[in-house]
C-alpha cells in the first residue's frame, strides 16, 4: 500500500509544547514532509519526554498533543505515508529504556551538554530527577526501537544521537553474539535466492579479503533491497559481511536540518518561551497587528533614517519569503530611505497570511473531524507497534530474556 521505498528508516519526534509556529515549521517540520517521500518515516509526539521537565502540572497535555498533530496535518505531514504516534501509546519504547538503562555508563548520560546546561537555565524547575538525567537515553531507545537510519534533529540534538550510536554499539558488543551465529548466517544466505547467492559470497569474500568497500557496499544493497528475508536474518547478513555478530541495533546516523534564521518578533530566534511567535494556523488579522509592531533595525528612528537590512530582523523574514526582486527593493530602499518600515514589511505581511491561511484551510477539515484525528494516532501507534515489536523480539533474544 506504501508508495514509500522501503528499506531506510527515518525518525524524529517532537515535544507536544501546543501550537507551533514559524520556526518550527522551517527548523524541523518542513524538512519531515519532503523525508516523508523519500524514505519509510516514523514520527512521533514525545509526550513522556514532555515529563522529564515538566512532570508537576500534566493537565495541558492532551490539548498540546492535539494542536500539534492539526499543525503536522495542516503542514502537510501525510499519514498515508508517514506512521505518526504518540509515544506513550506504545509503550515498548519504555521497555527498550529499560534494558538500555542497565548496560548506560552514569558518566555517559552526566557528560551530555543538555543535562548541565538545561539544569542552569531552568533554575525554576526541579531537574534533579531521575528521569531528566535519563533523558537523552529516552531518545536513544525511541530511535534504535525503529532501527532508524537518519534522524532529522537541529543542531541541539546531535548529541543525543552521538550518545544513541555509542549505546547501540555497547550493546551490540555485549549481547551481538549469536554462539551458532556462523550456521545461521550461512542459512540465510541460501535464502537469498538465485544468482544472489554467490554474488554475497563473492562480495564479502572481496570484502573480506582486500577490504574492497565497493564490494562491501553492494552486499549491504543487495542484502537491504531483498524483501523476501526476515528482519533477523537481514541483520545477520549484514553483520556476517564484516565479522562475525549481529548487529541487533543499527548506529543512526543525524540528518542535521539545514535551518534558515526564523527570527521572531522582538529580533530574537523565534521560539515559544520568548513569546514572540506566529503560530501556523494565526488568525491574519493578528498575523499583520504582529509584523507591523516588530522590530526593525533600531538605528531607523524617523522614516527619514537610512536603516541596514543586515541589523534588522524583518530582513531575514525577507531571505525566507521574498524573490529576487522585492528583496532588492528592500535593500535599496532601506538603505536609502525612500521605503519606510511599514512599506517594506508590506509584502511579507502578504506571504505570511497567504501562508496561514493555506495552513487554517487544510487544518479545517481536522478541527471538524475529532474522529479522523483519533484514527490517525490509532493506525500510526499500531504500525509503530509493529515495527517496535520485531526489534524488541531481537532485543530480548540477544539478552536472553526469553524462558526456555
Ligand atoms: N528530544 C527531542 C527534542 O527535545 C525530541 C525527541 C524525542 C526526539 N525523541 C526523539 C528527536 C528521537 C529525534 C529522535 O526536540
Ligand atoms: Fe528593516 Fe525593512 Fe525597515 Fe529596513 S526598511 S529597517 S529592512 S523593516
Amino acid at each position: 500500500m506504501s508508495a514509500v521505498p522501503q528499506g531506510k528508516r527515518v525518525l524524529s519526534g517532537m515535544r507536544p509544547t501546543g501550537a507551533l509556529h514559524l520556526g518550527n515549521y522551517y527548523g524541523a517540520l518542513r524538512n519531515w514532509i519532503e523525508l516523508q517521500y523519500r524514505y519509510e518515516c516514523f514520527f512521533f509526539i514525545a509526550d513522556w519526554h514532555a515529563l522529564t521537565t515538566d512532570y508537576e502540572d500534566t493537565s495541558g497535555l492532551p490539548q498540546a498533543m492535539h494542536e500539534v498533530l492539526i499543525d503536522w496535518l495542516a503542514a502537510g505531514l501525510n499519514p498515508g505515508v508517514a506512521t505518526l504516534f504518540v509515544q506513550s501509546q506504545v509503550p515498548e519504547h519504555a521497555e527498550l529504556h529499560l534494558l538500555l538503562s542497565m548496560i548506560t555508563p552514569l558518566a555517559w548520560l552526566e557528560r551530555v551538554p543538555t543535562f548541565k546546561d538545561q539544569q542552569e537555565q531552568l533554575k525554576e524547575k526541579d531537574l534533579a530527577t531521575y528521569g531528566f538525567l535519563g533523558y537523552p537515553l529516552l531518545q536513544s531507545a525511541d530511535i534504535l526501537l525503529y532501527r532508524a537510519a537518519f534522524v532529522p534533529v537541529g543542531e541541539d540534538q546531535v548529541a543525543h544521537v552521538e550518545i544513541t550510536r555509542e549505546i547501540a554499539r555497547r550493546f551490540n558488543h555485549l549481547y551481538g553474539r549469536e554462539p551458532d551465529f556462523e550456521q545461521k548466517a550461512e542459512r540465510a544466505i541460501k535464502e537469498l535466492g538465485g544468482r544472489n547467492i554467490t554474488l554475497y559470497r563473492q562480495l564479502r569474500r572481496r570484502f573480506q579479503e582486500t577490504g574492497d568497500v565497493a564490494a562491501i557496499e553492494r552486499a549491504r544493497a543487495l542484502v537491504e533491497s531483498n524483501t523476501r528475508i526476515t528482519v533477523a536474518d537481514r541483520e545477520r547478513l549484514l553483520g556476517y559481511l564484516e565479522g562475525s555478530s549481529v548487529s541487533v541495533l543499527p548506529e543512526p546516523q543525524a540528518l542535521l536540518t539545514a535551518s534558515p534564521k526564523v527570527p521572531g518578533l522582538d529580533g530574537r530566534k523565534m521560539s515559544k518561551s520568548y513569546g514572540n511567535t506566529i503560530s501556523l494556523r494565526e488568525d491574519p488579522d493578528v498575523v499583520a497587528a504582529k509584523l507591523r509592531t516588530m522590530q526593525t533595525d533600531p538605528a531607523r528612528v524617523r522614516r527619514t533614517d537610512p536603516g541596514d537590512p543586515e541589523k534588522c530582523p524583518v530582513w531575514d523574514l525577507h531571505k525566507l519569503y521574498s524573490d529576487e526582486p522585492t528583496r532588492q527593493w528592500v535593500q535599496q530602499g532601506c538603505r536609502s530611505a525612500s521605503i519606510g518600515c511599514l512599506d517594506c514589511k508590506k509584502p511579507l505581511i502578504e506571504r505570511i497570511v497567504e501562508e496561514v491561511t493555506g495552513m487554517r484551510k487544510r487544518a479545517q477539515e481536522f478541527e471538524e473531524n475529532p474522529d479522523m484525528v483519533a484514527n490517525i494516532l490509532i493506525e500510526g501507534g499500531e504500525k509503530a507497534r509493529a515495527a517496535a515489536r520485531a526489534t524488541l523480539d531481537e532485543v530480548r533474544r540477544a539478552m536472553h530474556l526469553r524462558p526456555q
